[in-house]
């Protein structure tokens, strides 16, 4: 998992390089690099570490040229390092390649390459593919890259130049996002939009086994085998200034302020005036009887993703009455799972492009699986394998710690949910209606949790001093712990863990000491007393304890040290505004550590490698 970018046109090419791999840093920042063509050379420069060290080497010593090619990378293969570092070129120096993704098949390439006498620089796979090319190289970059990709087996994005041709880029998708830019007498390439967006929005989505030829006059798509490809560009309508920091000192902290926004655009137009039990999802299809004759839902995903996922488990069962697996996407494909064709695969990815839920969705669909995908990025690699669609509208989320893209997938659930029960016929018009109303309120619910914030910082001094944090939780209130507690270790480096209420006791409970904090979720009516009891028994360890409660509740002071109060909701939509805190706490414990918290150490957004 790595981020790429090209750049071919008038301009220098340097800074726009730079510019994009900043966007893209979300996708690793272990090293940078760039490789630029002034018209008869190719100059590479990189280094390890974040790309600010890249700029700087840039600053003191420019590389004038515009055309070329950059990558911001997340190891693989080799250790963070400058010789390990991107773009990597064959030993004449005239054709450089960057590269996101794996080349499964490297090691015995490499073996080939080294017993015809070529010599390495790196450990990286990548390195190979510059030999590869070079050794293809009769004069044309697109033949000498396709012949050269018809060798390499894997999952990835390539983008390649030469000082031969300057002025050219040839770019490969295999599995791995590609996008390209048209501008006005300039193109761009990188791994997804954002990148790219304040310089055109006129996007050609690179499409599984396509290779794209590219000069400052436009982009020719074709197949690996060569037949030529037309592809509608794509209108993006986001607002640049949407993947700014806009005056947050965090993307986190601005994300988790844009959710009521966020939840507002994910219900936008699929509420109707006038039918208060209907929702309309344009993009799912469901052919008659399929949802009535449903035996199974799988939910797949990964990370914070499947987090929404056990959401999803409670919501489904209860209101769908089928019953529901809830699957880590690495397990799933690795497993023979009882998936046919009486069931809905639903798989959850922010990014739609993770490398383990688009494996679990492929198994699912090659068992005859329905594939529903819940995604946020028009056009991703999943959106465009699923055969219903639902698109979380969060807008570009850049960092790593997910949370208006989670919130958005438990609305979009919600709404499938809707749609199912209802041609289902296990939700009636009034209680579709009843949770229709409740989703309405959920912008200003979740706004109303917000402005609570000064007082979820003054609790985080509270947690600072300790190692091991506890999350619990039961039914709706678990699925929120968990993902309360990832987004605790994630970013504040504080041992987390989040558990249902009830298995404390069986083992953690060893654990809690005099004043481990442990936060206790308690929205579920049904199980109140239940988690109650949960709460007892660490008070009983002198545990320091926060409960996260409703504004009504007023049983739960006597009970937890301090309380964190969320408006009430209708107990099944109480997850909503449940995060809020949870995320808030996350980020300013982890503020007052000072640490890196849009890129926590050893993440990346996206994981498009297994
Ligand atoms: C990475 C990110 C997580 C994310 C997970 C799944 O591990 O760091 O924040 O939840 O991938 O990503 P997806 O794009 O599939 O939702």
């Amino acid at each position: 998992m790595c981020g790429i970018m090209g750049y071919v046109g008038p301009r220098e090419a340097a800074p726009i390089l730079v510019d994009g791999l900043r966007r893209l840093e979300y996708r690793g920042y272990d090293s940078a690099g760039v490789a630029v063509c002034d018209g008869r050379h190719l100059v590479v420069r990189k280094a390890e570490g974040k790309l600010a060290r890249l700029s700087e080497m840039l600053d003191v010593d420019p590389v004038p040229g515009s055309s070329g090619i950059g990558h911001t990378r997340w190891a693989t293969h080799g250790a963070p390092s400058d010789h390990n570092a991107h773009p990597h070129t064959d030993p004449s120096g005239e054709i450089a390649v960057v590269h996101n993704g794996i080349i499964e098949n490297f090691l015995a390439l490499k073996e080939e390459l080294l017993a015809a006498g070529a010599t390495f620089t790196s450990e990286t796979d990548s390195e190979v593919l510059a030999h590869l090319v070079a050794q293809e190289y009769d004069g044309d970059l697109l033949e000498a890259t396709r012949r050269a990709v018809a060798r390499a087996k894997g999952a990835y994005a390539l983008v390649v130049t030469s000082s031969r041709e300057p002025g050219r880029i040839v770019a490969v998708r295999m599995i791995s996002p590609l996008v390209v830019g048209l501008g006005k007498g300039e193109v761009f390439l990188a791994s997804d939009i954002p990148a790219i967006l304040h310089h055109t929005r006129d996007i050609m989505v690179v499409d599984n086994g396509e290779i794209v030829d590219v000069t400052a006059d436009g982009a020719h798509l074709q197949t690996i085998d060569g037949r030529p490809v037309q592809r509608d560009l794509l209108q993006i309508t986001w607002d640049a200034a949407q993947a700014e920091r806009g005056g947050y000192p965090h993307f986190m902290l601005k994300e988790i302020h844009e959710q009521p926004q966020a939840v507002t655009e994910t219900l936008t137009g699929r509420l109707l005036d006038g039918e208060p039990e209907t929702v309309v999802l344009d993009d799912v299809h469901f052919p008659p009887g399929f949802a009535r004759a449903l035996d199974r839902i799988w939910v797949t995903a990964c990370g914070t993703a499947l987090h929404a996922g056990l959401v999803a488990k409670e919501v489904f069962e209860g209101l769908l009455r089928v019953p529901v697996e809830v699957a880590y996407a690495h397990e799933l494909r690795y497993r023979d799972p009882l998936i046919g064709p009486g069931s809905l695969t639903v798989a959850i990815s922010q990014s739609g492009e993770t490398a383990d839920t688009l494996a679990a969705a492929y198994l699912a669909k090659e068992r005859g699986s329905r594939l529903l995908a819940v995604t946020n990025v028009v056009g991703s690699t999943l959106s465009r394998t699923a055969d219903d669609l639902l698109y979380t509208r969060a807008g570009p989320e850049i960092a790593v710690a997910s949370t208006k893209a989670y919130m958005t997938m438990l609305v979009g659930e919600y709404l499938l949910a809707l749609v199912l029960g209802r041609e289902r016929g296990t939700l009636d018009a009034t209680a579709a209606a009843a949770l229709v109303a409740g989703l309405r309120t959920l912008p200003r619910v979740v706004e109303e949790t917000l402005a609570r914030e000064e007082d979820i910082k003054a609790l985080a001094a509270g947690f600072n001093g300790h190692d091991h944090v506890y999350f619990i939780g039961r039914g709706l209130d678990y699925a929120v712990a968990m993902e309360g507690s990832l987004k605790m270790k994630e970013i504040s480096y504080i041992h987390s863990e989040a558990m249902p209420a009830g298995e404390l006791k069986h083992g953690t409970l060893a654990l809690v000491t005099e004043g481990t904090p442990v936060v206790v979720v308690l929205t579920q009516t049904a199980v109140y007393d239940k988690t109650i009891s949960a709460l007892q028994e660490v008070k009983a360890r002198r545990a320091f304890t926060v409960a996260v409660a409703y504004d009504d509740d007023t049983e739960i002071a006597k009970h937890a040290d301090r309380v964190v109060r969320i408006p009430r909701v209708p107990d099944l939509l109480a997850p909503v505004p449940a995060i809020v805190p949870l995320q808030l706490l996350a980020y300013h414990v982890a503020a007052a550590r000072g640490h890196d918290i849009d890129q926590p150490r050893n993440l990346a957004k996206s994981v498009t490698v297994e």
